[in-house]
């Protein structure tokens, strides 16, 4: 592939941790985000940009070999705002990359297009075994997000590989967080893995690392190439010690979106929380 990869949503966390580590792999960046990008690296290109805007989009994306595309809100909200965002921004990621020839889009998918879906009884559960089972709007735009990507392949032959991300966090500090965690160094491999294989065509993989308690399989990930080389355990006494040994009835721990399947996730709750933080009436 030719020309550099271009990154959206790249002043956020997962965003900054690719601005570091693909140019080590050999990756040129550019940076495309709403809000500027305070710390550019020598050679990054910087494009400050709305991604629901496809005539930008179709600029941005000129000259650029692929896309990573992380922008959006990165949990639950409102449905305009997460239509808005997540499955606007993902539509016009997709139709920019056709309409300026980046063959390749990798999109950051999440664990929450399948949140409902329990843990198998035994082993380790696959990408298609837990299916779309969203577990908020948050979840219904990235199950939307694995839909129109499926679709840009199928229907203009691009390669659309979706990463359903478990938790990017610099280290895990809940239980769950230690089957689910995906490493800073792990997001960086995957992601590379993710634009480096050889015509993967339509894939949906488990963005997690190589937990000692992850129950999601990891079988499709490693086919494209990616190799974990963290593990959460290393955590695990510390974690443990400061919230109690796991119960393993907890539904947080049963289901693949945790905390996002639980009453406090209720989109309605969410919007009674912001409606109360910007000072309006409830009706
Ligand atoms: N961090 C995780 O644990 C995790 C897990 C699963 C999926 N994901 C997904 O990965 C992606 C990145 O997550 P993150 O944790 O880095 O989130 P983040 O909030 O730190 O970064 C998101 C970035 O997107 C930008 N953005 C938002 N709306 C935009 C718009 N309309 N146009 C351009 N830029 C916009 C923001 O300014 C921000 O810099 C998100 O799509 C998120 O849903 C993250």
């Amino acid at each position: 592939m030719s020309g550099p990869v271009l990154v959206t949503g790249a002043a956020g966390l997962i965003g900054t941790w690719l601005r570091g580590g693909l140019p080590e792999r050999g990756w040129a960046v550019r940076s495309l985000d709403v809000v500027p990008i305070p710390d550019t690296r020598p050679g990054e290109e910087q494009v400050v940009a709305d991604v629901t805007d496809l005539a930008a989009m179709v600029e941005a994306t000129r000259g650029a070999a692929a896309v990573v595309h992380l922008a959006g809100l990165p949990t639950e909200d409102t449905w305009p705002a997460i239509s808005h965002a997540n499955i606007g921004g993902t539509y016009a990621t997709l139709e920019a990359a056709r309409r300026s020839g980046a063959e390749r889009v990798v999109l950051a998918s999440s664990n929450h297009a399948a949140g409902y879906a329990p843990r198998p009884a035994e082993g380790l559960l696959t990408e298609d075994d837990a299916g779309h089972r969203p577990d908020t709007y948050y979840g219904v735009s990235k199950a939307t997000m694995e839909a129109l990507g499926s679709l840009y392949a199928d229907r203009y032959g691009m390669d659309v590989v979706c990463l359903r991300i478990g938790s990017a966090i610099p280290q895990p500090t809940t239980v769950r967080h230690l089957a689910t965690w995906l490493s800073p160094t792990d997001t960086v491999a995957l992601v590379d893995a993710a634009l480096r294989a050889p015509s993967p065509g339509f894939a949906v993989v488990w963005g997690v690392s190589d937990n000692t308690r992850r129950w999601w399989d990891l079988t499709a990930a490693q086919a494209l190439g990616y190799r974990s080389r963290d593990d959460a355990e290393v955590y695990a006494a510390a974690v443990i010690a400061a919230h109690g040994e796991p119960d393993p009835d907890d539904p947080v721990l049963t289901r693949v979106g945790g905390e996002f399947t639980t009453e406090a996730f209720d989109a309605d709750r969410v919007e009674a929380r912001q409606a109360q933080q910007s000072g309006r009436e409830e009706p």
